[in-house]
């Protein structure tokens, strides 16, 4: 059957032949689906310029893994301030360019010019032979959405997902964007999730252990009465993309990692309106909420320093600057 992104804005009658063209009545195709996200068309990969140092899983798709020390080097401390600050920049620059009307193919195109421009890999492109140059996950959709074909709305909430390498490290932000007119339960949720992740950061503290980051950021969502993704977790990150430092979300009390000054990881928690369950795309890599209601997330990379974090994907040029809740 045809795969299509969008309805037409003209829906048929029950009994009339579905929109995306497969022959069956309407009642029996879309309609049940009619308001969430659809899967679209996924362009062919994009190519990244010769001279552009890449990671070793970009010819392959294959990742291969080795030990990283999960204290970094000063040396390396510094270049992954570098890449975190690249990273920010594409985020925020990604972020203004959304609109309602354009897809998310476009949006990737795009994203994918910025990293070049900056002389860096996107870190997502055939990661585990993930398509696409970053994660655009709209409304229900939780993370690790594809761009493509789908047309972005008034009303959506866009969770765009950079990550970028250059001097052979990798730096990974995320924030969720409203498009045009949102409404005032979704705006709450994203507004409220952003502070979740910062409640995380606020928590990092050298000699603590990692359960205190999923403590804050639970009871935050808690309190508003939302859920907390769990099947989804922030990762240490360095020269990999993804290193063994697990980063919950919600307390456990099995997080017994200590935190040391020179550990960097992410901070990335998926927040929903209902259910924290999830349910996987045929594609292999959408991640929906069970209940079909809607979800936000907010990211960001940190260095554990001598008293507390610095934000590697922060600073002035980033969407997510500061901790809202101390202004
Ligand atoms: N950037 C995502 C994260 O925060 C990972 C995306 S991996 C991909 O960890 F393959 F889905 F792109
Ligand atoms: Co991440
Ligand atoms: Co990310």
């Amino acid at each position: 059957m045809t795969i299509a992104g969008n309805p037409p804005d003209v829906l048929p009658q029950a009994n009339e032949p579905c929109w995306c063209g497969s022959g069956r009545r309407y009642k029996r195709c879309h309609r049940a689906s009619e308001g969430r996200v659809l899967p679209g068309v996924i362009s062919p990969m994009r190519s990244v310029p010769d001279h552009i140092e890449r990671p070793s899983y970009a010819a392959t798709g294959l990742v291969e893994r080795w030990d990283e020390p999960v204290v970094k080097s000063d040396e390396v401390i510094e270049r992954m301030r570098h890449a975190g600050r690249v990273a920010a920049e594409v985020l925020r620059l990604s972020g203004e360019f959304l609109r309602p009307g354009i897809t998310t193919d476009e949006v990737d195109e795009y994203t994918h010019g910025l990293f070049i421009e900056r002389g860096a890999y996107p870190s997502t492109l055939n990661y585990h032979g993930y398509p696409k140059s970053l994660c655009s996950s709209a409304n229900e959709v939780i993370c690790h959405g594809i761009p493509d074909s789908r047309v972005i709305r008034d009303g959506d909430i866009m969770n765009l997902d950079v990550t970028g390498f250059i001097g052979g490290v990798h730096g990974d932000t995320n924030a969720t964007f409203l498009i045009g007119e949102v409404s005032e339960e979704n705006r709450r949720l994203v507004r409220v999730t952003e502070e979740c992740m910062w409640l995380g950061i606020d928590a990092v503290r050298p000699g603590r252990p990692l359960s205190d980051i999923g403590r804050a950021i639970e009871e935050h969502a808690t309190a508003h009465d939302y859920g907390v993704v769990r099947a989804f977790i922030g990762h240490g990150i360095g020269e990999q993309f993804h290193t063994d430092i697990q980063v919950l979300h919600y307390y456990d009390s099995r997080a017994t990692t200590v935190m040391r000054p020179g550990m960097v990881f992410t901070i990335e928690p998926m927040i929903t309106l209902g259910s924290w369950q999830h349910r996987m795309w045929d594609d292999g890599w959408t991640a929906v909420t069970s209940d079909g209601r809607w979800t936000a997330q907010f990211e960001h990379t940190i260095l554990v320093t001598e008293d507390g974090a610095e934000v590697l994907t922060g600073g002035d040029g980033a969407v997510s600057a500061g901790n809202p809740l101390s202004l």
